[in-house]
């Protein structure tokens, strides 16, 4: 029986754009003026007009209320792990920053840069409610924190300073996938996003979204196309537009190209306020050798420019992930539902989009690479350490155990999850084609039944 693993959350590699990488490659490497560019170290922000393309897209695509974006808003990054990391570097000090929160379940591979950081016994999860984040958890954690010293770490001396180039470092980091997350699919509410940047603000907490499944969005009613389908503000529109923003602000978007072109070119951006985007230009391992995504921005702006990134997204990737989604779904309520496994689908998000008749018509955000189902709560269901081995042992399936979500350092991490998203698991649509996608979900009803006839 061939191994089917629906652990993997990346993109199958006939979806990673190779032709028109190679098409992009040819014509940078061909001509001098830009290949002496492309190949050699870059500005610390990356090139002025990649920058200034990055933010005409993003403009078209979120159509912030507070205008344009502007170049200085934009830094190209080496990806979003790797702008993870450099926020971490340059905004944070474990001798300043009280706590780094995770909205949880969270992605779990951004953890280590975390524990990288520093931060092993500072992290903390805060729960996701049904409009993504538990607000009332976050407040009362803060004001807790608040309560047992009024001035950061005292005991501990601040080791970063602003002569050596750190001027602002923040109390508190909440780290977030707000738009179609990964892994529980959810997309956080307006009221949630808007409350949010308040506590932000109040309490000096750096919002770190990684909006990086944005783009591939679309909408749950299948007979509207996802073209003209508008996206939630992020967490940055919102803190630019809100009134009494500061310099520094109190968010960043961390953005990505590994979904929307191919993973291994490493390349995306981050927006944030000017002054925020100059101090994340200033990053060690940027200095020496300008900026981290040199080479590749410069491909994947010659797809931008030509618009042939945008017709991948929409001609291929978008009607790929959405049949493959629909075909999961649809498996899921044909083999599970009879089990009592349900799809989580948390608060939707109601939006708008463009119908066949050229209208503006209401309808709810779906997309990504993820969905989460929940298995019935009760002691007559296998439990999901069961459900794993298996999925195994017997059956080739490779399932996520839901706790690998908890937020790692947190000591009650572990426990939330037992009680929660432990109790399910994560499945992606980007890996797999729908043949497999259905015979997965076959497998897993298979895997259930079995576990059920065995011995509690
Ligand atoms: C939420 C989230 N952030 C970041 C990444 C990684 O992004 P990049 O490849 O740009 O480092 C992923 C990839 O799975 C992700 O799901």
């Amino acid at each position: 029986m061939k191994q089917i693993n629906l652990l993997i959350g990346r993109p199958t590699p006939n979806l990673q754009a190779a032709d028109k990488l190679a098409a992009a490659s040819q014509i940078i490497l061909s001509q001098p003026e830009k290949s002496d560019l492309a190949l050699t170290y870059g500005p610390d922000y990356g090139e002025d007009s990649i920058r200034e393309h990055i933010g005409d897209w993003l403009s078209q695509k979120y159509r912030p209320v507070s205008g344009h974006i502007t170049q200085d808003r934009i830094i190209i990054t080496n990806g979003a792990s790797g702008a993870l990391a450099g926020i971490l570097q340059k905004f944070t000090d474990p001798s300043y920053t009280r706590r780094i929160f995770l909205v949880e379940p969270t992605y779990f591979l951004a953890v280590q840069t975390f524990l990288d950081a520093g931060f092993g016994q500072r992290m903390r999860g805060v729960p996701e409610d049904d409009e993504g984040i538990n607000l009332e958890y976050l407040r009362h954690q803060l004001e807790e924190d608040g309560k047992t010293d009024d001035t950061p770490n005292t005991d501990v001396p601040r080791t970063k300073f602003p002569a050596q180039g750190y001027r602002k470092l923040f109390k508190y980091i909440l780290y977030v996938v707000p738009t179609l997350s990964n892994p529980s699919g959810k997309t956080m509410s307006m009221h949630h996003r808007t409350a949010l940047v308040e506590l932000a603000r109040q309490y000096d907490i750096l919002l770190i979204a990684d909006d990086v499944y944005d783009f591939l969005a679309w909408p749950a009613d299948d007979s509207i196309s996802h073209e003209g389908l508008e996206l939630p503000p992020r967490l940055v529109d919102i803190d630019r537009q809100m009134a009494g923003s500061s310099e520094w602000g109190n968010a960043v978007s961390n953005g990505s190209f590994s979904k929307l072109a191919a993973p291994g070119l490493r390349m995306g951006w981050c927006e944030a306020t000017p002054i925020f985007i100059h101090g994340l230009s200033t990053v060690g391992a940027t200095l020496s050798g300008g900026c981290q995504g040199q080479y590749t921005s410069f491909l994947v702006d010659e797809m931008l420019v030509s618009g042939i990134l945008k017709h991948h997204i929409h001609n291929t990737l978008i009607p790929t992930y959405r049949r493959r989604y629909r075909a999961l779904v649809e498996a899921i309520k044909t083999y599970l539902y009879p089990l009592g496994i349900k799809i989580s689908t948390g608060k939707p998000y109601e939006t708008f989009a463009i119908d066949g008749g050229g209208n503006r018509a209401p309808t709810i955000l779906s997309g990504g690479f993820f969905l989460y189902i929940d298995f019935p709560d009760g002691h007559q269901f296998p439990s999901a350490t069961e459900i794993i081995r298996i999925g195994r042992e017997e059956f080739g399936l490779i399932i996520a155990p839901g706790e690998i979500f908890a937020v790692k350092g947190d000591p009650e991490g572990l426990k939330r999850a037992q009680s929660t998203f432990n109790l399910g698991t994560r499945l992606c649509w980007a890996w797999n084609e729908e043949a497999v996608l259905i015979e997965a979900i076959q497998r897993f009803a298979k895997v259930v039944q079995r576990a059920q006839v065995l011995p509690l």
